[in-house]
């Protein structure tokens, strides 16, 4: 009976949540838009790709955070690509897109673009699936609301989102078969 109340509590607390989003216009994607500054820079005079993965980081959390109404944490980057350098002065757009939710993470595909801001033509220089979870104050994994797929290439974004879940597990577990920790 106790264990009945408990879940009973649980549910009506995650329909609350769940209500509080809705009324809080939640969107499944978020797009940041800014330029390459010289600070961006590293030795070669390219932006660095260790802040090109700090926007794709931030973008990624936003869009976690918008979606699951909680603080979420980062734990996997699965396929990023680095397809063309990014430079100083150009304008960088960085789309952060819910792909697929689980019970407790989601799955958000990124693509970074970047041009020269007189034409504001933007061409693709980054894209991935980085991975969140949405943690309770005390830190414990908390579930989110589940996104569902309508478009046709929301479909397929969400089928790579959960092929790039999979393998970032599975390298996780191939690791741990590999070394000691
Ligand atoms: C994130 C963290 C809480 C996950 O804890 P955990 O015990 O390994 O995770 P669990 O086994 O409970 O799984 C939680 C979810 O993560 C998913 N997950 C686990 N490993 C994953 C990976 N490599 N990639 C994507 N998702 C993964 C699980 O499938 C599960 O998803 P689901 O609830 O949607 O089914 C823990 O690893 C952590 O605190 N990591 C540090 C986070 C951090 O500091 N990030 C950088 C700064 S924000």
């Amino acid at each position: 009976m106790a264990l009945f109340s408990f879940y009973s509590l649980l549910t009506i607390l995650n329909i609350t949540h769940r209500n509080r989003l809705k009324h809080m216009n939640q969107q499944s994607e978020l797009v940041f838009r800014f330029l390459a500054e010289p600070t961006d820079v590293n030795f070669g005079g390219k932006v660095h790709g260790g802040i090109v993965m700090k926007w794709i980081d931030q973008a990624g959390y936003a869009c976690a955070a918008g979606w699951s109404g909680s603080y979420c944490v980062t734990v996997s980057v699965a396929g990023v690509r680095f397809k063309r350098p990014i430079l100083v002065g150009q304008v960088v757009e960085v789309t952060a897109q819910i792909a697929h939710t689980g019970k407790t993470s989601m799955q958000i595909f990124i693509r970074v673009k970047c041009g020269d801001p007189q034409n504001n033509i933007l061409s693709e220089s980054n894209h991935c699936i980085i991975s969140f979870i949405a943690m309770d104050k005390a830190g414990y994994p908390v579930p989110v609301p589940q996104f569902v797929a309508k478009t046709k290439e929301q479909k397929k974004l969400e089928q790579y989102a959960i092929k790039m879940k999979e393998i970032a597990i599975e390298t996780e577990s191939l690791l741990h078969r590999t070394v000691e920790e």
